[in-house]
């Protein structure tokens, strides 16, 4: 019997214009999408360019903190370090739990082939940025949620997900 695979879940906030970061901050501050965040990812790994940990400034607690860089000597108390993409998605199934790849612009672009799922906050409105998610085309993607959450300010939380013709063939 084979070990089930750690599933791969892209985890983002985006404005209407898939706006998701400005300055190296994300532009926007609503503390019910942050506890969300929280929530989803507790326990599980969490993948993320070296600019996002810069931002984030700390390691996150109860989870893995994996940060992708390509400065071999640079060492980050409290988090894996891997020098590419694969490594460190190599290092997330040695864990055996959910592994959310949590940005920044470049690590998604480089990682929504690899997807299984995406989370999608979407902000309602248009907002000036100097990052963007990538577009992701409906063929590889189905919307398999959709919430409206009332918020201190309102976002629409979505998930998709690739249909499992598209996960069989992609491992094959
Ligand atoms: N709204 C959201 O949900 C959300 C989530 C996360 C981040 N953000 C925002 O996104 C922005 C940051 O995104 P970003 O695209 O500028 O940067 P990023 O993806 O966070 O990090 C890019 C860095 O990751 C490393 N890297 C990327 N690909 C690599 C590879 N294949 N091999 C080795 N190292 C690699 C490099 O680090 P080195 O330069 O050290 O080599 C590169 O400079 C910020 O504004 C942040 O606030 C928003």
């Amino acid at each position: 019997m084979s070990t089930p695979r750690s599933p791969i879940i892209l985890l983002v906030a985006m404005a209407e214009n898939r706006a998701i970061g400005k300055d190296n901050k994300i532009p926007w501050h609503i503390p019910e999408e942050v506890a969300h965040f929280k929530r989803t990812t507790m326990g599980h790994t969490l993948i993320m360019g070296r600019k996002t940990y810069d931002s984030i400034g700390r390691p996150l607690p109860g989870r893995t903190n994996i940060v992708i860089t390509s400065q071999a000597d640079l060492a980050i108390p409290g988090c894996r370090m891997a020098a590419s993409l694969h490594e460190a998605i190599e290092i997330g199934r040695t864990l055996a739990k959910k592994i959310f790849i949590i940005g920044g612009g470049d690590i998604f672009r480089q990682s929504m082939v690899l997807a299984d799922s995406i989370y999608l906050s979407v902000i309602h409105r248009n907002v000036e940025g100097d990052v963007f998610f990538p577009d992701f085309s409906e063929r590889e993607f189905v919307k398999t949620s959709c919430q409206y959450i009332e918020a201190s300010e309102p976002y629409t939380f979505e998930i998709y997900e690739r249909p499992d013709a598209l996960k069989i063939a992609k491992e094959s």
